[in-house]
This record gives structure tokens, C-alpha cells and sequence, in this order.
């Protein structure tokens, strides 16, 4: 009787709107209940009933966004939420774009003052590498082996070796004797373990490093030791410092809409200066030259339709306009999400120009997505500067609760999709950039990860997580 109990208690049978009847085959078995759930069908008239009532939700005054969300599926499925129907969102994506309205009232209002004088880098210097066992397996800490000498799984290629004097070293035992040599600026080995011991190759560059390259012998991976740079935090904390203070000169304030508390969403008005702009648009150089937006594996992406180019900012040059701006973009992240996230080894800024009409970013995810588990070192955040507006079209719009945000010229949009612990944010991240109907866009977007620096960069860490990452 439990058990019959158990099986009906879980498996609800639900009507819809068009009064299919869901079909439920219960094992007898408590946990184990199948329903041969049918979903309902997407047709022609489905979808000019949910225009309808995205139409008819919107002039009674439910702006887009979750108010109107919840109306238009009142209205099509009242008998069970079926708004997780991709067509559905899809759809209702589809009319916000179109809709020449404000966007989703922000929840709440507040204003954000930066400290002036913050540190560019992590106050604590070092110990940004990944530590212990991750899919990557074992990363030492330079307490372990050496200070002046980081990390990563991975192989110098042949050429530019210093002589070695001994068959067999432990890692420790070659960075010491690295260290010893002004020329000698890293090493590699092919090891079980990347403690050694093993024959090491002592190198005079450590340029064209590596990751995830596959050795001879899987069970002996290849690991390289790279001495720090400069210009990494750990050799440079009193210069950044030096450096925040120049860049953000007296506390800057800024007020910031809050769209969504969690995971964040939030614009900041006005938080670039004209005068930015211009210069990121300077940098991005000749429009009709732009190439357009590829993927990591060099096609061209299916989901963005625009053109786009990279700016490396010099993060030692204080006076680059460009690079105080990125510094107060980490500043005011880190503030709103409490991430700790520094500019050294992050993604370049990403310039992406929707030069023509129609162009447009279709629905995706940053970063993890979907319900995948957060790896240190991957995208957590998204910033999003609006240096050129269409005259019509282009809004960004979030998947779930029909978010809609409609920017100004200089406003920033932040969002993030780590919601902390090992979790990623679910469908929350995904978002899409809305095609121009009249005019053009030009925004820069930076990435935010926890957890990189000058040595463990972002290319090393997607190398690593063997990631296609969209450009
Ligand atoms: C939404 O619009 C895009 C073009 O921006 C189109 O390709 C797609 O088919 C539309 N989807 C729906 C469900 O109408
Ligand atoms: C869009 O809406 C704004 C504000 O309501 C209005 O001033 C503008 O004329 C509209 N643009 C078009 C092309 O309808
Ligand atoms: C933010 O600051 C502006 C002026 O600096 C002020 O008018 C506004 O009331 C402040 N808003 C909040 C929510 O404190
Ligand atoms: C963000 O800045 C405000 C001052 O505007 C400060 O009160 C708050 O503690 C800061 N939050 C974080 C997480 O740094």
C-alpha cells in the first residue's frame, strides 16, 4: 500500500490549455515513476496565441519582464506552466525585440561609490593558481616547490634548452637550480607526477607554452614551471596599487539599477564617458574591415550575427583611458557581486559592432550553463558597455522572465551566473542580443573569472577545461 501510495503521490497528471492529458505509467516502485509526458504541440496558431497575449499583457500595462511574463502565461496555459517550451520563450523573446518600449523596471534603485585608491590586483598577491585535484588534475602550490616559480600542466616545446647537469630532478631541485641562472626562465618534464622526479628540459623562454598537449606516455604528463613575471601581482602589488589610485583619481559614483538580484542583473547609467567610448571605438579601427564573429574552432558562429575585435589593454599604463576604464569595471564588479575579480590575465575587452539590420546575438549562455558545475577559472560574469545605440532594436533581453534591458549610450549592463559553491546558474545566464531594426551598435564586453592571473591566464585555463568558447 506504501508503495502504491508512494507512486501516485508522485506521478500528478496534468491537463493543458488544449486539454491533452498528460499519459503516467507508474511502476510500482516509489522513486521509479515514468510519465510518458506528451509534450504539448507548437503549432501556427500556438504561437499567434502567445503574440496575442504578449500584445494584449503589454498595453495593460505589464511591462516586460516578469510581470508580463507570468500574464502571457496565464493566458496560454492556464492549467499548467508551460513556459519552459523553448517556441514559448523563443517567441516571447522574439516580441520584446520588436517592442519599441523602456524595458523591465528595475526592483530597486541604489547609489555605489568606489573606494579611490583600491588595488588592480588581489591584496594577498599570489595563490591565484587552481589548487589540489580538479579535472586537471594535481596543481602544486608554489609553497611547495618554489616562490618564484608557478605551475601548469602542459610542455615548452624543443629548442632554446639550457644545458641540465643531473638525469633525475625533483621539481623543487630544478627550481632552484632555475633560479640560480639569470638566463634560465623556466622548465619542462614529462612526469607521473608533477613533483618529479624526472629528466628536466631547463628553458631560455617560456614562450609557446602548451596546455593539455598529449605526451608519449599518458601516464607521464607533461608539466612546465614558469618563473613569475613581472607584472603579475606578486611582483608588482605596490606599483597596481600605485596604479588604482592614479586611474580612479578621487571615489567615483555611479547609480545602479538592479533588474534582478540573483543571479545579478543590474545597469549602471552613464558609467563610461563619451570620451571612453570614442576611444574604444578608435581602438576597434575601421569598421568596414571588422571581421566577422568566429568561434574558437574557426567557423563562423551560427549564433552571432556582427563583427568584432579584440583590445589588450596594457594594464602597466595608467594613462591608457581604455585601461582605467577596464580597472573601474572590476572595481564595480567586484563591489556588486562580491566576486574576487582582477584585471591581470583576464579575456581581452571584446568590441562587437551589429553593423547591418537584422544583426543580432540569438539566445546563449557566457559561461556555464545549463546545470554544469562551476570549475574555478571560468567566466562567472559578463559586462556589457553600450558605446553606440541603434535608433531601434538591439535591447538585451534574458530568456527567463522575459527580462528586457534597454540601453543608453555609456550605460553599462553587468550580469552574472555563478551563484557560488560548486553551482552554476541554470537558464538564468542565458540571454540574447536583440537584431537592429534601424541604425547600429557597438558594445564592448568583458568577461569576469575568479581565480586567473598574468601566469594561470584565461587561455591557459580554457586550454585546460578543453572549452569552445563563442567570439
Ligand atoms: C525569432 O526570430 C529569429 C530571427 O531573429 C527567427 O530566426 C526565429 O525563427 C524566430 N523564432 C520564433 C519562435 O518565432
Ligand atoms: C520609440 O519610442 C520612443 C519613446 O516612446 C519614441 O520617442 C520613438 O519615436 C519610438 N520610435 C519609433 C521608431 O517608433
Ligand atoms: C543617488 O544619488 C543621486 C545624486 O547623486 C540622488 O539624487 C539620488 O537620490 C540617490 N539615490 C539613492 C537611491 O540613494
Ligand atoms: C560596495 O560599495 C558600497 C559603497 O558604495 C559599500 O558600502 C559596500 O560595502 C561595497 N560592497 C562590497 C561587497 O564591496
Amino acid at each position: 500500500m506504501g508503495h502504491a501510495q508512494g507512486s501516485l503521490l508522485s506521478c500528478s497528471v496534468l491537463r493543458f490549455g488544449t486539454g491533452i492529458v498528460t499519459l503516467a505509467t507508474c511502476a510500482f516502485r516509489p522513486a521509479k515513476c515514468e510519465t510518458h509526458d506528451e509534450p504539448p504541440r507548437w503549432t501556427q496558431a500556438r504561437q499567434a496565441e502567445v503574440r496575442a497575449a504578449a500584445r494584449s499583457c503589454l498595453d495593460r500595462g505589464h511591462p516586460i519582464g516578469p510581470e508580463f511574463s507570468a500574464c502571457v502565461d496565464n493566458a496560454v496555459w492556464p492549467t499548467g506552466p508551460r513556459h519552459f517550451l523553448q517556441e514559448h520563450l523563443e517567441t516571447l523573446r522574439n516580441f520584446s525585440c520588436a517592442s519599441n518600449d523602456t524595458g523591465t523596471p528595475p526592483i530597486f534603485t541604489m547609489n555605489v561609490t568606489l573606494e579611490s585608491g583600491y588595488a588592480a590586483c588581489p591584496a594577498d598577491g599570489p595563490a591565484a593558481n587552481p589548487t589540489g585535484k580538479g579535472s586537471y588534475g594535481y596543481i602544486p602550490l608554489e609553497s611547495e616547490i618554489h616562490q618564484d616559480f608557478s605551475y601548469l600542466p602542459g610542455v615548452l616545446p624543443a629548442g632554446n634548452d639550457l644545458p641540465s647537469f643531473q638525469d633525475d630532478m625533483t621539481a623543487e631541485e630544478a627550481a632552484n637550480y632555475c633560479a640560480s641562472l639569470s638566463e634560465c626562465q623556466g622548465f619542462t618534464f614529462s612526469a607521473e607526477s608533477p613533483m618529479g622526479p624526472a629528466y628536466v628540459h631547463f628553458k631560455s623562454t617560456v614562450e609557446s607554452f602548451r596546455a593539455n598537449v598529449p605526451s608519449n606516455d599518458p601516464k607521464q604528463p607533461w608539466h612546465t614551471y614558469r618563473r613569475r613575471r613581472p607584472g603579475t601581482c606578486a611582483a608588482q602589488t605596490e606599483e597596481s596599487t600605485v596604479l588604482g589610485r592614479a586611474m580612479l583619481g578621487s571615489a567615483p559614483s555611479f547609480t545602479v539599477e538592479v533588474v534582478r538580484e540573483k543571479p545579478l542583473v543590474a545597469i549602471i547609467r552613464n558609467f563610461a564617458s563619451a570620451d571612453e567610448c570614442d576611444e574604444i571605438v578608435r581602438r576597434s579601427g575601421d569598421w568596414s574591415t571588422m571581421a566577422r564573429a568566429r568561434v574558437f574552432n574557426g567557423g563562423i558562429s551560427r549564433k552571432r550575427q556582427s563583427y568584432q575585435f579584440s583590445i589588450k589593454p596594457n594594464l602597466l599604463d595608467s594613462a591608457d583611458m581604455v585601461t582605467s576604464l577596464i580597472s573601474r569595471m572590476f572595481a564595480l564588479t567586484r563591489n556588486l557581486t562580491g566576486f574576487a575579480v582582477y584585471p591581470p590575465g583576464q579575456e581581452p575587452l571584446n568590441v562587437v559592432l551589429y553593423r547591418d539590420v537584422g544583426d543580432e546575438y540569438r539566445p546563449h549562455c557566457d559561461g556555464g550553463c545549463h546545470g554544469r558545475s562551476y570549475e574555478r577559472g571560468e567566466r562567472i560574469a559578463t559586462s556589457i558597455l553600450y558605446c553606440r545605440i541603434p535608433e531601434l532594436g538591439g535591447a538585451t533581453t534574458f530568456t527567463n522572465d522575459a527580462l528586457k534591458v534597454v540601453p543608453r549610450s555609456g550605460d553599462m549592463l553587468l550580469f552574472a551566473y555563478w551563484l557560488g559553491g560548486n553551482l552554476m546558474a541554470g537558464q538564468d545566464g542565458e540571454h540574447s542580443g536583440c537584431p537592429i531594426l534601424k541604425g547600429q551598435k557597438l558594445v564592448a564586453t568583458q568577461w569576469y573569472r575568479e581565480g586567473v592571473d598574468v601566469d594561470w591566464n584565461w587561455e591557459a585555463m580554457a586550454d585546460l577545461r578543453g572549452s569552445q568558447i563563442e567570439q
